[in-house]
């Protein structure tokens, strides 16, 4: 049987270790890559903000979630890449908007400022919400510069 799973490439830098590690346990029903970082030592988010962004970029995984202390240095770098709309979200209803409007991504969540109670809902609702297209897909068409 083929394997029907949305397909999620994860990341963090050392401030979003522990979340990455617990959202890895939580989303079951997803498959999941961890591109790293694997422990709290010290590492420069780009590292692994770039591969997960290049991995969606590629059409390898369907969505992408990446992890740091405010979330805005893995945002910065993923939105880099031409074909990445990465959303940085600290509430429930934020994630829902991104992707019914934005139909971003990527998934940016602050680890510094969000409880991971929190974290596991706004991961499982961005990733359960569909783009609503329309008006939407005329907007997104032109981000692009
Ligand atoms: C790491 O201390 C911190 O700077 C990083 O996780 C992130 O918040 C950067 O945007």
């Amino acid at each position: 049987m083929p394997n029907t799973k949305i397909k999620i490439a994860i990341g963090s830098d050392h401030a979003g270790f522990e979340y990455k590690e617990a959202l890895k346990a939580y989303l079951t029903e997803f498959d999941l890559q961890d591109f790293g970082t694997h422990s709290i030592d010290s590492v420069d988010y780009p590292d692994f903000a770039h591969p997960v962004a290049l991995a969606v970029e590629n059409k390898e995984f369907d969505y992408g979630i990446l992890i740091c202390g405010t979330a805005n240095g893995v945002a910065m770098t993923a939105n880099k890449h031409q074909h990445i709309r990465a959303a940085i979200c600290w509430e429930n209803d934020i994630a829902l908007l991104v992707r019914k409007h934005n139909d971003a991504n990527i998934l940016c969540i602050p680890a510094r400022f969000v409880s991971e109670y929190v974290a596991k809902e706004i991961a499982t609702t961005f990733l359960t919400t569909d783009f609503e297209g329309g008006r939407h897909q005329n907007r997104i068409d032109k981000m692009s510069c």
